[in-house]
């Protein structure tokens, strides 16, 4: 939601942060701008649509030369998505303009004052009031203006700033939605996350909340919300421009799914030792507090939320704790029961989910302990956990995530693993026999798409025409149900449920009629009699059934129309297999579809409003 870039160096701006624009482009957005400083003014340019508008828009104008310019993606919250809402925004004397990522909660007292005190505002957003307030705080230093700018701002921001006053300078800060820094021989170069960065530098600087970098074409000063100095290293991330590129393939989507074997590989190898343990760099849970643990609260969003339902029935099963799961927008205004007692497990790719960063900040104040399950580095969320544990997903840039969900799926695992075997509960062979299985499922991931990937594709084609499709499961099956039910629909726009099968005789049994297409997922051996029953169900009304089962249950699938068998898998971890076939067809209906699957409508990759 919303992409920030900006770039100051020895070269000419404009290319770079069009460039950099592009790469941002997955997060989502309907308007795009640019500002330069240019001749002692600011020069703003910006249009509704997308990035290829903004760039017939430049190439109409004279040639920009500014070395060092600001760039937005926006994707509209406070007003339409028009060309005068879209970033820059820029205060009314033309000294100042600043882009935002982010809400401005207290933006109506604070317009109504500078309202009053004759500012005539342009647009609709929140943003406009920060460049309003940077022009009243002027007091001939960017940096305390900035400082003094945001001290009177609630809610969430990153910003960048150019000040006609500064040709030489960028001013940059954040809190609450991300922004990231690198250095290399052609500048000093700023951006919303690592994907628009990758191409120029592997040595990213991450700005912690309310700190504020001063960007030059010859280096980076970083001050604290006081304005004091602060010193600051960079990481070295072990990244190549490969994974923001396609690398081949027509869509981000497809690459992302054919990555899962490394990404499940990356996200587990490193935590099993040497002595066959499993260990956590980051996991701040003494071995009697575990003890201690009555139960876990996981809290996500959407198909986060989803691998924390894996995560409910493999914890439950192997760890014997209670395992609730909720909906993060749905836990933070409930008034949830926590103590010191409860563990809540934060899920989230992006790190800066709305929603899920306020339900850690409300599960730290009411004392519970907090581990957090996230994908970017240094993001929010990992930023406030009290543990955390990262999926080595490496970037994901496809809005319907699949690699970053498999990788969340396996921390899971590891984790039911871990406080199995702390609360004596998974020993000797028995638990070294998890952790074997655990290290064979990025080879079983890769066998099942080598076999699926083409049967996928053919099946795709009953589901182009289709205006609605269920999916139905127990127990795990059910939780793999909802994702591939939420994978259908989020970018190919067909309407489908997922049903926990004994649940459909309920009432929603009498939607089927003849053809309706069930697709029925019944890879968890445990329940797999109870499943086949549902399907006699739902078949006795003329549903097409579509089964995925493992290997072991060919036989008794005589009667479906269409199945999809898997390689035979400690039962625990069918999910991961499961959820491959299902991401497939999700993909190839939208594609034959012709919708745009990376950036399906309405969508954003990171949503950091509520
Ligand atoms: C669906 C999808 C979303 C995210 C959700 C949470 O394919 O990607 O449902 O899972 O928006 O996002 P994160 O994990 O970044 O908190």
């Amino acid at each position: 939601m919303c992409g920030i870039v900006g770039y100051i160096g020895s070269n000419r701006a404009v290319p770079y942060l069009l460039e950099g624009l592009e790469k941002l482009e997955y997060r989502g957005y309907d308007s795009a701008g640019i500002a330069t400083v240019e001749d002692g003014a600011l020069r703003i340019l910006k249009t509704k649509g997308r990035v290829s508008s903004l760039e017939a828009l430049i190439a109409s104008q004279h040639r920009s030369l500014a070395t060092l310019g600001i760039g937005h993606t926006r994707w509209a919250t406070h007003g339409k998505p028009n060309d005068v809402n879209a970033h820059p925004h820029e205060s009314a004397n033309g000294r100042f303009c600043v882009v935002h990522n982010g809400v401005i909660e207290n933006y109506l007292p604070l317009k109504a004052d500078l309202q009053a005190e004759g500012y005539v505002f342009r647009s609709e957003t929140d943003t406009e009031v920060i460049a309003h307030l940077l022009e009243k705080n002027f007091d001939g230093d960017f940096v305390s203006t900035v400082r003094k700018t945001t001290a009177m701002l609630e809610g969430a921001y990153a910003l960048c700033v150019l000040c006609r006053d500064f040709p030489d300078r960028i001013v940059c800060t954040r809190w609450g939605s991300p922004l990231v820094l690198g250095r290399c021989a052609e500048g000093s170069f700023i951006a919303s996350d690592i994907s628009a960065l990758l191409a120029h530098t592997n040595d990213i600087f991450y700005l912690d909340g309310n700190e504020i970098a001063l960007v030059t074409a010859d280096g980076i000063s970083f001050f604290d919300k006081n304005g004091a100095p602060t010193q600051k290293q960079s990481r070295r991330l072990e990244l190549n421009i490969s994974a923001a590129q396609k690398d081949g393939y027509d869509h981000f989507m497809l690459k992302e799914i054919m990555e899962q074997p490394k990404a499940v590989g990356d996200t587990i190898r490193g935590r099993i030792t040497k002595e066959g343990k499993i260990a956590f760099e980051d996991f701040h849970l003494t071995d009697e507090e575990v003890q201690r643990l009555s139960r876990i609260t996981v809290v996500a969003c959407g198909s986060a939320y989803h691998a924390g339902a894996v995560g409910k029935y493999v914890i439950e099963s192997l760890a014997r704790l209670p395992v609730e799961i909720d909906i993060a927008s749905e836990f933070r205004y409930r008034d949830p029961v926590l103590d010191d007692r409860t563990l809540v497990v934060l899920i989230s790719q992006s790190g800066e989910t709305a929603d899920t960063l306020a339900a850690l900040r409300l599960a730290n104040e009411r004392g519970a302990k907090t581990l957090c399950i996230v994908n970017v580095v240094s993001s929010s969320i990992a930023n406030e956990g009290g543990s955390v544990i990262y999926t080595h997903a490496g970037p994901e840039i496809a809005v319907a995530t699949t690699k970053a969900y498999a990788a969340q799926v396996s921390v899971l695992y590891l984790l039911a693993g871990y406080l199995a075997e702390k609360k004596g509960l998974l020993t000797g062979d028995a638990f070294a026999g998890y952790v074997r299985d655990l290290l064979a499922l990025p080879d079983l991931i890769q066998k099942t798409l080598d076999s699926c990937r083409g049967q996928m594709e053919a099946f795709s084609q009953m589901f182009i025409p289709l205006e609605h499709a269920y999916f139905i499961g127990r127990s795990l099956d059910y939780a793999c149900a909802m994702e591939a039910s939420l994978k259908l629909k989020e970018i190919s726009y067909i309407h489908s449920e997922a049903y926990a099968a004994g649940e459909l005789k309920h009432g929603t049994i009498s939607l089927i009629e003849k053809g309706t297409l069930v697709v029925a997922l019944c890879a968890c051996s445990a329940v797999f009699p109870k499943t086949l029953s549902n399907i006699k169900e739902v078949k006795a009304r003329g549903a097409r059934v579509l089964a995925v089962a493992t290997n072991a249950e060919n036989a008794a699938l005589s009667e479906v129309d269409y199945k999809v068998l898997l390689p035979d898998v400690n039962p625990l971890f069918s999910v991961s297999l499961e959820v491959l076939p299902m991401q497939l067809l999700g993909y190839y209906t939208a594609k034959n579809r012709g919708c745009d699957i990376d950036k399906p409508r309405n969508l954003a990759k990171s949503v950091t409003v509520e």
